[in-house]
């Protein structure tokens, strides 16, 4: 492959059900111990390349006019990019003062974004993607949960910023699949039908199949589903 090079030494790829790798940071919140300062709760860390740039702007508003409705369903949010500490307090700023932007403006930022000058935390999470750039992060999401176990991880270049509806969409289902014992078919959203877990499991598959009760639908021997309301996803969902 020519023009690309493999540049191992930034190579730290933390995994889907490893420990979220620990440390200690600087933000614009004070001094976070991560993911211990977050046991009982959800977290979602995430990286963009650069302050004062306009896609991270952009999903910066977007992020935090939608804290409230994370937290409400008990997850925090922590940001990171390889800036210091005035420059996240001078966009920060720049972002409250003079931007409008779809409807959004006076926006505060109120959770903590990491200073990683060093790049010490954005390596340690394979944040920095060198044959994408070898100077910032590329934009991950890692959601943490309650354990600090990392649940899922997504990656997009620098050039498409994140839709964060998905975000939210990720982290109802993850925590409707602990609460439920089930797993999200595509593009499933509260009130959608969900699988249940494959036969074997609970009943055999004929059983399944000639089960014939009005809340459960097999496809065929491996694929069921069955309904979820959606107020119950929700109160759980919600409260935990
Ligand atoms: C941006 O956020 O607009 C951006 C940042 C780094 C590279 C490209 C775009």
């Amino acid at each position: 492959m020519e023009g690309i090079t493999n540049h191992q030494e930034f190579v730290s790829m933390p995994r889907i059900g490893d420990q979220a790798p620990e440390f200690k940071a600087v933000t614009t919140q004070g001094e976070i111990n991560f993911p211990s300062d977050y046991e009982g709760k959800w977290v979602i860390l995430f990286s963009h390349p650069a302050d004062f740039t306009p896609v991270c702007t952009s999903e910066f508003m977007t992020f935090a006019s939608m804290q409230d409705q994370f937290k409400q369903a008990n997850c925090e949010l922590v940001g990171l990019s390889v800036d210091g500490l005035y420059s996240h307090i001078a966009w920060l700023r720049t972002i409250k003062e003079k931007i409008e932007y779809k409807g959004m403006k006076n926006v505060e930022v109120t959770f903590p974004l990491i200073e990683d000058i060093k790049m010490d935390v954005a390596r340690k999470y394979g944040m920095i993607q060198p044959n994408e750039d070898t100077t910032k992060a590329v934009r991950a999401v890692f959601f943490v949960d309650p354990k600090g176990v990392i649940r899922t991880i997504i990656y997009y270049p620098l050039s498409l910023g994140r839709n964060f509806d998905e975000l939210y969409r990720v982290l109802v289902a993850l925590k409707t699949a602990d609460e439920f014992g089930i797993a999200t078919p595509a593009d499933w959203r509260p009130g959608d039908d969900v699988i249940v877990p494959p036969a074997g499991s609970c009943g055999t598959a004929k059983d399944r199949m000639e089960s014939g009760s009005d809340d459960m639908k097999c496809y065929d021997w491996f694929f069921c589903t069955k309904k979820l309301d959606k107020e119950k996803v929700l109160d759980k969902v919600l409260k935990k």
